[in-house]
């Protein structure tokens, strides 16, 4: 990763590691303008949560409709009280087991939280994220930092800086670098205002773990159906899609299909395989072959850098194999549908 400024008008890029640049970005933020910074899941695309102002340069910079409220970065639990009317029990045990970590918790907002942020929704979305960057920004900022995922709105999330700046070029002064993320997809969604919770984005966090401390959870309907999706408020169908056209197959399709496209000599293919133990068969050498791990955790820290590698060498359709149905894979899979969905 090269630092420093880009050339072609790009955004400046430092080390998120080095106390210098922690305070360039705070004091940007403090001005109301944006930064972009690591965390454990993606990177995220930050401004003061507490500003009408800078908030809509989020808006504006991904083209996101403002109808889909903003995840409220904190520190800590004592960061996130004043936010929210009230703080339930079952936020103190989510917290105590999962912050800073990949779960994001809806709750009834405080006034404290501008109307933008909520998209005019009478709660609000918090999380603490788990990394050293991300932490150190919030303690020097001093404040709850709105960030989505520092992608343009419905495309691939970013789990490295240089996505970042390919994704949202100008559109950010600065970028703080801190490596691959470790989680690789978004945080988990739990809203507490409901009863029963209800998981709103699957995600890291998965529904059993959730389970173990709040007892049954509701989820949105139509998790993992193939072209059935519903979720948070705003989230479309389609998202989280790569420039190529994806499709999911089980492994005995998939082989078919990339058989019958070799034949046809067709280029620009690319098939991604769940685990080390599949011989690929010769005939597809035309094909751009990649692996991901065959375990959920390592599959999900892979998978978007993986697109994103083959959006950068120019394939324009990539076919994927369907993961298993168990519990461990529900947020992989929900993310592929909807990267494979058409609307
Ligand atoms: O891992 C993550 O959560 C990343 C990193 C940067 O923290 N952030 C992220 O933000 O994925 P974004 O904006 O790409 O996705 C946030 C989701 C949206 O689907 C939005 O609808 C939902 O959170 N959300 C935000 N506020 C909400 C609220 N008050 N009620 C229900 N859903 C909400
Ligand atoms: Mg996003």
């Amino acid at each position: 990763m090269t630092m420093g400024q880009s050339a072609g008008g790009g955004p400046e890029v430092l080390d998120g590691r080095d106390q210098a640049s922690i305070s360039k970005a705070a004091g940007i933020l403090k001005n109301g303008g944006l930064v972009a910074f690591p965390t454990e899941t993606v990177y995220g695309l930050g401004a003061d949560g507490l500003s009408k102002n800078a908030v809509e340069k989020i808006y504006e910079a991904k083209g996101r409709p403002k109808t889909n409220p903003l995840i409220l970065h904190v520190a800590d639990v004592e960061a996130a009280a004043p936010l929210v009317a009230d703080w339930p029990n079952m936020a103190q045990e989510l917290a105590d087991k999962y912050w800073p970590g990949p779960l994001t918790i809806v709750l009834q907002a405080s006034g404290l939280v501008p109307d933008i942020v909520r998209a005019g929704n009478p709660t609000v979305a918090l999380r603490s994220p788990a990394h050293p960057v991300a932490l150190d920004l919030l303690r020097t900022f001093d404040g709850p930092l709105a960030a989505p995922s520092a992608n343009r709105a419905t495309e691939l999330s970013p789990t490295k800086s240089e996505h970042v700046v390919k994704a949202l070029g100008g559109a950010v002064g600065l970028v703080l670098d801190g490596g691959p993320t470790r989680a690789g997809i978004e945080s988990t969604i739990i809203s507490l205002a409901e009863t029963p919770p209800r998981v709103l984005r699957l995600g890291p966090i998965s529904i059993p773990e959730l389970e173990e401390t709040l007892g049954p959870v509701a989820v949105f309907s139509g998790a993992v159906e193939r072209g059935a999706m519903q979720a948070a408020p705003g989230m479309s169908t389609r998202h989280y899609a790569p420039k190529a056209q994806l499709s999911v197959h089980e492994l005995g399709e998939l082989l078919e299909i990339l058989g019958t496209l070799a034949r046809q000599g067709r280029g620009g293919i690319a098939a991604i395989f769940l685990g080390d133990d599949i011989s690929v068969p010769a005939e597809l050498h035309k094909c751009v072959v990649k692996k991901l791990p065959g375990d959920p955790v390592g599959a999900m820290a892979g998978i978007y850098a993986t697109l994103h590698d083959l959006d950068s060498i120019g394939c324009q359709r990539v076919l994927i194999q369907e993961p298993p149905q168990s519990a461990e894979w529900l947020a992989i899979r929900d993310r592929l549908f909807r990267a494979a969905s058409k609307e």
